[in-house]
């Protein structure tokens, strides 16, 4: 059997879903290389990463010479697997790339293994790629001094949802409503995974149903909320409100932003809304001290004002479509500039010998302050320009 993500993999770069702007930076970066300078490919799972690097190369004819880095173990080993091949011209390729996916992976003991790539990137003859799903990590702090940057951006929905579309259609399936577009926000940005669903729901048979996306576990996270909001809402009950609650698989954060968002759905009046409102506030309060004194026990007060909504009657307005808070899909935008300032704490409190926490709550406002003055800051800590703006604009 052949995977759909193999059958339908795009051979040239204008096939592919999106990425416009890592296409644009790749080729760009290819047209001008230097020895010593590298592509650093980042992003999360299922974007196209790899598959980038390997259209360029065909488009080029060129060689792809392919390591995963998470398979080998040492700094030693990379540079021998490399060192080679990196040096040495193909007998039928005009030229070549070589690839180190998974960059992030190599074992976390092994500080060799960076010190390794950046060694054969520097002797290297031939353009080298390096693909990592968290390129903040410490591990490639001093590598990343060696790379072009490249950001692959997780897949819109509607997009994914067209190209299963296609699929589809090519293999004369059908997919019954909303499927295949919920299929695809399922996937969360992942286009692999995407696929690879729709061809197994599709095993065996020749049209998918909404029934069928129950069997990846679908809507498991929204069914959950889903059966404790009303409760809230609508029972009258702080207790029961409570205990659903706690019961529920779900951190107290997450149920917060889910009132958060539909609270406006459920009250119309404006009484009801400015209560419910006003308890929220109060609950987000206790939530602010539980995150910065690392204080649980405060999560129970946190509950107690969730809980209270309960109370608030307002005429019933029959269905209510519940829907998952806009903060998650914030989330998942901010999620590289988080990465980013994580890693830069770390640096700073390398430096600065305390910890990241402290870092970021007592060093990075007085950086910012030095920046806004123009006094600059200390030269010590080798920061790039991208994580001098992050200071700027923290
Ligand atoms: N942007 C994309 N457009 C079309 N198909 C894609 C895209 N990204 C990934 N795929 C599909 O998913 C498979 C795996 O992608 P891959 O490049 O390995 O992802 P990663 O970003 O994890 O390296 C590809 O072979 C292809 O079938
Ligand atoms: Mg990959």
């Amino acid at each position: 059997m052949q995977l759909w993500t193999e059958k339908y993999k795009p051979r040239r770069c204008e096939d592919m879903v999106g990425q416009k702007k890592a296409i644009l930076e790749t080729t760009i970066f290819l047209d001008n290389w230097k020895p010593g300078r590298g592509l650093m490919f980042h992003g999360s799972p299922g974007v196209g990463k790899t598959l980038l690097a390997e259209i360029v190369a065909k488009e080029r004819d060129w060689a792809l010479v392919q390591i995963n880095a998470s398979d080998s173990r040492s700094g030693k080993e990379l540079e021998a697997l490399l060192g080679q091949s990196s040096l040495q011209k193909t007998l039928f390729h005009k030229g070549k790339i070589i690839l180190i996916d998974e960059a992030d992976g190599i074992s976390g003991r092994e500080r060799g293994a960076e010190t390794g790539i950046i060694n054969v990137l520097k002797k290297s003859k031939f353009p080298i790629i390096i693909v990592a799903n968290d390129p903040w990590h410490p591990k490639l702090r001093n590598l990343r001094g060696y790379c072009e940057m490249v950001k692959f951006n997780s897949i819109p929905y509607p997009s994914i949802a067209k190209r299963l579309h296609d699929i589809a259609e090519k293999e004369g399936v059908k997919a019954e409503g909303e499927t295949l577009k919920n299929l695809a926000r399922w996937a969360s940005g992942d286009i692999r995974s995407a696929i690879l669903d729709l061809q197994l729901l599709l095993a065996g048979k020749d049209s998918v149903t909404e029934k069928d996306l129950e069997s990846l576990g679908f809507r498991e996270r929204q069914r959950a909320m889903f059966d404790i909001l009303p409760t809230i809402f609508f029972s009258g009950s702080i207790n029961a409100s409570r205990k659903v609650i706690r019961e529920v698989d779900k951190d107290p954060d997450e149920v917060f932003w889910w009132l958060e968002s539909n609270l406006v759905k459920v009250y119309k009046s404006a009484d009801s809304l400015a209560s419910g409102y006003d308890l929220l506030s109060k609950a987000d309060l206790f939530r602010s001290i539980v995150l910065k004194q690392q204080n649980w026990r405060f999560k129970a007060y946190m509950i107690d004002m969730m809980s209270g909504i309960s109370l608030f009657k307002d005429e019933r307005h029959g269905f209510v479509p519940f829907r998952p808070p806009d903060r998650f899909l914030m989330l998942g935008r901010t999620k590289h500039k988080r990465a980013m300032t994580k890693s830069l704490c770390r640096k700073l409190g390398e430096h600065l010998h305390c910890p990241a926490r402290v870092a970021k709550m007592e060093y990075i406002p007085l950086m910012k302050l030095m920046l806004k003055k123009g006094t600059g800051i200390a030269d010590g800590f080798d920061l790039s320009a991208e994580e001098i703006e992050a200071i700027r604009k923290y």
